[in-house]
């Protein structure tokens, strides 16, 4: 180990307002807990349980950087806004017409920069986006070499392309963290290159629901074949993702820890 180790909190898919509120109260929170200054949330299902304006995003101040994911355009109005919003990004490997941005680099308070690259997966999932393998090669060459944090959110279903995403930038990257399926995985671990990997860090949404919705409205979706109202979850919110320690001086993560803590409101600060 070489010089300083940080820590960097990452929290999974944010659904609806109970995952709002959540995270308003649990990032601070597990910030001091986890002696982490910088937070990545990814936040594609905060706006009612599918996508994401600038009003909700203002309900979580203390996240340093939001991703997305296949829902980033469900909110109407998000396009505009998104422009003005220096600190949130859309899938890199995306039609280059769409606004916004797939990656950049944030000033962590603790020291040093950290890049932050959103990429979607193809296997069922959008097959019209682009290579995201070539878009993450592309955008590692665009990353200045004093940047040595790189943390790449892989926004997919498959844990075969998540998996194989983690292989390929083994030791180019701090972590890669898969979100989308909503469920933690329990394969959090180092590559052998130095790189932070989970298949899936999983949701800040209701502990029990199906992937943030109602059991009963999922079910009957399910049993009948019939479109469906599928209510968000607000209550027993749990807050899953994880903490990675990397060296300031190389980016190489040491430590990578799962999170999975109850949101209780009455301890809201
Ligand atoms: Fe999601
Ligand atoms: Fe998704």
């Amino acid at each position: 180990m070489s010089g300083p180790v940080l820590n960097l909190l990452f929290l999974g898919d944010v659904v609806g307002k109970g995952g709002r509120r959540a995270v308003a109260a649990m990032v601070p929170r597990l910030k001091q807990k986890y002696n982490c200054q910088f937070a990545i949330v990814n936040a594609e299902n905060c706006a009612a349980g599918a996508g994401m304006n600038l009003s909700c995003l203002r309900e979580m101040p203390g996240v340093d950087v939001f991703t997305s994911g296949d829902h980033v355009w469900d909110r109407k109005e998000f396009p505009q806004e998104i422009e003005g919003i220096r600190n949130v990004l859309r899938p890199a490997n995306m039609s280059r017409v769409q606004p916004g941005k797939g990656w950049d680099k944030f000033r962590n308070p603790a020291g040093g920069d950290v890049a932050v690259i959103s990429l979607i997966g193809k296997v069922f999932m959008k097959e019209s986006a682009y290579c995201p393998f070539e878009t993450a090669e592309q955008i590692l060459t665009q990353i200045p070499i004093t940047v040595k944090c790189i943390v790449v959110d892989f926004h997919a279903e498959a844990t075969s392309e998540k998996l194989a995403m983690a292989a390929f930038l083994d030791g180019k990257v701090t972590a890669v963290l898969g979100t989308h399926t909503h469920v933690q995985t329990a394969d959090a671990r180092i590559l052998p290159g130095g790189t932070a990997a989970i298949t899936d860090a999983g949701m800040v949404g209701g502990a029990d629901s199906i992937l943030g919705r109602n059991v009963e409205d999922v079910l009957r979706k399910f049993r009948t074949g019939m479109p469906a109202k599928l209510e968000v979850v607000e209550t027993n919110i749990r807050c899953e993702g994880v903490v990675i320690s990397y060296e300031l001086n190389t980016g190489r993560a040491v430590s990578i820890t799962p999170v999975s803590e109850m949101y209780d409101p009455e301890k809201e600060i």
